[in-house]
C-alpha cells in the first residue's frame, strides 16, 4: 500500500469506528483528573473508567478515541526500536455492548481489508489468555481468530503457553502475565486480552523459539491490543463474572506507523524524523553515530512538551519530578551529542509544530518559557556540582589522600552528596572524574551509589506509599464526597474572591482534596472562613444533586462552569447543586450534599505559581 502519514493512519482509524457506529471522543489530559492512582493517563481507557465501572457515558456505549499517554515505567528502555514515553493509543470501547466477536474482527478488517490497512495477513501473528486458577483459557477468542485466518487460507496453529513455535504456529497462549488486563485499583473491571503482532522480519522464514524470545529480540511488534472485560476482581482477591461487558482496546500509533511506513524502528518514521534532524543540525552529530543519545532527546523532549502543555511544571514532586528527570536527562544526552549551550526549546518548538494542528495545547508559548528556564537552572546545577568537584578533588587536601595512598584515595560518597545536594548526575561525576587522573573503582563507587539511592528511595517512598493506595476503586465513597465537595469549594471560591476564579486542575485521593485556581492573591482569613462556611452550609442543608445531560453550548448558556474547554466531545453531563453550584464535570457525585455528613476544612493556601492558588482540604 501506499505511505500513509500519521494524521491520516489517526483519521482513518476514527473514521472506520465511526463507520461501525462508534462516536469520536476527544483526547483526555494527561493528568487524570480524579484518580490519584496513577500520576499520568497511561491508557485510553483510564479517563473512562467510571464508565467502565458502570457508569452511563454520555456519548453512548460505543466509543473511539486517540489518546494522549506517558508511560514512565519504560523510561530505561526508551532507545531501543519501539520504546516511548509520550505516545498516542487509538482505541475503541464497548461499554456494555459488542464483545469478543465484533472486537476481533473488527481489529482484523481494519487491519488487513485493503479499503483500511491492507496489511499482508501472514505477517500477523496473535496471542490468546491460556487460563489460570483465576479464569479459564480464552477459547472463544480462539475460535474468532481461526475464523478470520481461514478466511484468507492461512492455517492458524495454537502454540500452548510455554512452547516454542513450530511450522504453523499463529496463535500463542499466553498466561496472566502478558495477557490479563487490570484492574486500575486493587479492585475493578479486568479480564483477558488479545494482542496482535507484527513479524518485521519474514525474510528469515517460519517463526521459531518462544513468544517471549521473538519480541525481545524484535521480530514480533506488538501494534494492538483488545481487553475483554468481563470479570470483577473482589476485595477479597477473588474474580467474578460480571453481567456488564466491556471491550477496552488500543492500538499504539506510533508502532503501527512504524509497521506500515516499512521500517524497523518508531525513531525512523515522520513523528521523529524532523525532531532528529533538529537534533543532528544542533549537535553536528549525525543520527547514524549516536543512535541511542539522539532518540532519548527526541523522546524525552517531546514528551516534556506534552506534560507542560497538560499543565504540569517541574518541581521535585510526583508529575512535576517526572517532567524534571525527563528535561534533565534530555540535557544530559544532550551534553553527550556535545551541545553545552541552550538548545532544548528550540527542539521543542518542532514537535510544537508537527503537533499543534491536532493537539493545539502545545502551542502554548509558555512551554518554551519553562523549558529555556529549566534548562538555565539544571547548567547553573551543574557549574554549581562541577566547583564543588574541584574544590573537592582539587583543593581540599583531607579529601584526597597523596597518591601513594592509593586505599584512601577518594571517599565515594561524594557522589551521591553532589547528587543529593546539587542534582549533580553520577554519569556527569564519573565523566569528570576520569579526566582527573585519581585512582578509584568505577564499579564500587557506582555500587555505593546505589545503595544510598536505594536507602534513600526507600524513604521518600514510604511517604508517598499513602498516594498510591487511595483511588477511584478502594476509597471510592470518600473520593466521591470529595468530587462534590470540589464543586461546592469552587463556587464558594467564585463567590467569594469574584467571577475570575476557574479551577486549574485538581487531585483527589480518599483522604483530602488538593485543588488549584485563577487567583493572584494570599486569601484572607475572613475569605477563607466564608469558603469553608458556605460549603459547610451546603452540606447541612442536605440538597440533592441534580445531573442533566446537553450540548456543550447549551450547557455555557445555563452559566455552568467547565474546567477543560476542549476535553468534552459534543454532549455534556452538568451537575447541579441547586443554590449552590453548578459545573460540566464527567461524575461521580453524592446524590445528596447530606450524604457527606462531615465538617469541610481549608487546611492549606499557598501560591502555586504565577496567579494561580492551591487550596488543600479535607472533611473532618
Ligand atoms: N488498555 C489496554 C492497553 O493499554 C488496551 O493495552
Amino acid at each position: 500500500m501506499e505511505k500513509i502519514t500519521a494524521n491520516e493512519l489517526r483519521q482513518k482509524y476514527l473514521d472506520f469506528f465511526q463507520s461501525k457506529k462508534h462516536i469520536i471522543i476527544p483526547s483526555a489530559p494527561l493528568v487524570p483528573e480524579n484518580d490519584p492512582t496513577v500520576l499520568f493517563t497511561t491508557a485510553g481507557m483510564h479517563p473512562l473508567v467510571p464508565f467502565l465501572m458502570g457508569e452511563k457515558h454520555p456519548q453512548g456505549d460505543m466509543l473511539a478515541n486517540s489518546q494522549k499517554c506517558v508511560r514512565t515505567g519504560d523510561i530505561d528502555e526508551v532507545g531501543d526500536n519501539r520504546h516511548l514515553t509520550f505516545f498516542e493509543m487509538l482505541g475503541n470501547w464497548s461499554l456494555g455492548s459488542y464483545f469478543k466477536k465484533e472486537a476481533i474482527e473488527w481489529s482484523w478488517e481494519f487491519l488487513t481489508d485493503a479499503e483500511w490497512l491492507g496489511l499482508d495477513p501472514s505477517r500477523l501473528f496473535v496471542t490468546v489468555f491460556a487460563g489460570d486458577e483465576n479464569a479459564p483459557r480464552d477459547d472463544e477468542s480462539i475460535k474468532i481468530w481461526q475464523q478470520q485466518f481461514e478466511k484468507v487460507g492461512i492455517e492458524s496453529g495454537i502454540c500452548e503457553s510455554g512452547c516454542e513455535a513450530q511450522e504453523d504456529s499463529r496463535i500463542f497462549l499466553l498466561g496472566a502475565e502478558d495477557n490479563w488486563w487490570g484492574p486500575a485499583g486493587e479492585t475493578g473491571p479486568c479480564g483477558p486480552c488479545t494482542e496482535m503482532f507484527w513479524d518485521t522480519r519474514p525474510e528469515e522464514g517460519k517463526l521459531s523459539g518462544s513468544h517471549e524470545k521473538m519480541v525481545e529480540s524484535f521480530r514480533l511488534m506488538e501494534i494492538w491490543n483488545d481487553v475483554f472485560m468481563e470479570f470483577e476482581k473482589k476485595s477479597d482477591g477473588s474474580f467474578e463474572k460480571m453481567s456488564h461487558h466491556n471491550v477496552d482496546t488500543g492500538m499504539g500509533l506510533e508502532r503501527t506507523l512504524t509497521v506500515l511506513s516499512g521500517k524497523a524502528n518508531v525513531f525512523e518514521t515522520e513523528l521523529f524524523e524532523p525532531i532528529i534532524a533538529k537534533i543532528e543540525e544542533i549537535s553536528g552529530v549525525k543520527y547514524e553515530d549516536q543512535k541511542n543519545s539522539m532518540r532519548i532527546v527526541a523522546d524525552h523532549l517531546k514528551a516534556s512538551v506534552f506534560l507542560l502543555a497538560d499543565g504540569i511544571e517541574p518541581s521535585n514532586t510526583e508529575r512535576g519530578y517526572v517532567l524534571r528527570r525527563l528535561i534533565r536527562r534530555a540535557i544530559r544526552q544532550g551534553h553527550l551529542l556535545g551541545i553545552d549551550q541552550n538548545f532544548i526549546a528550540e527542539v521543542a518548538k518542532i514537535v510544537q509544530e508537527m503537533y499543534g494542528g491536532i493537539y493545539p495545547e502545545v502551542l502554548d508559548p509558555k512551554i518554551s518559557i519553562n523549558l529555556t528556564q529549566e534548562e538555565e537552572k539544571f547548567r547553573k546545577t551543574l557549574e554549581r556540582g562541577l566547583k564543588r568537584m574541584e574544590a573537592i578533588f582539587f583543593q581540599d587536601s583531607n579529601e584526597v589522600k597523596s597518591s601513594q595512598d592509593s586505599s584512601r584515595l577518594l571517599d565515594y560518597s561524594h557522589a551521591f552528596d553532589l547528587y543529593q545536594n546539587y542534582g549533580f548526575p553520577l554519569e556527569m561525576f564519573l565523566e569528570e572524574l576520569k579526566k582527573t587522573g585519581l585512582e578509584y573503582s568505577e564499579k564500587d563507587l557506582i555500587r555505593e551509589f546505589n545503595e544510598e539511592l536505594k536507602k534513600h528511595q526507600d524513604l521518600s517512598r514510604t511517604a508517598s506509599a499513602g498516594m498510591f493506595k487511595g483511588g477511584l476503586a478502594d476509597n471510592k465513597e470518600e473520593t466521591t464526597q470529595l468530587h462534590t465537595v470540589a464543586h461546592l469549594m469552587l463556587a464558594g471560591l467564585r463567590k467569594t474572591l469574584g467571577g475570575d476564579v476557574h479551577q486549574k486542575g485538581s487531585n483527589i485521593n480518599g483522604e483530602r482534596l488538593r485543588f488549584d485556581f485563577s487567583y493572584g492573591e494570599k486569601m484572607t482569613e475572613q475569605q477563607k472562613k466564608a469558603v469553608e462556611d458556605f460549603v459547610n452550609q451546603a452540606i447541612s442543608a442536605k440538597v440533592p444533586v441534580e445531573m442533566n445531560e446537553m450540548t456543550l453550548e447549551e450547557a455555557r448558556e445555563s452559566g455552568a462552569e467547565g474546567v477543560f474547554d476542549n476535553k468534552y466531545g459534543e454532549k455534556v453531563k452538568v451537575y447541579e447543586i441547586p443554590g449552590f453550584s453548578k459545573e460540566i464535570c464527567g461524575g461521580p457525585h453524592v446524590k445528596n450534599t447530606g450524604e457527606i455528613a462531615k465538617v469541610f476544612k481549608i487546611k492549606k493556601e499557598e501560591s502555586s505559581g504565577a496567579g494561580v492558588r492551591r487550596i488543600k482540604a479535607v472533611l473532618e
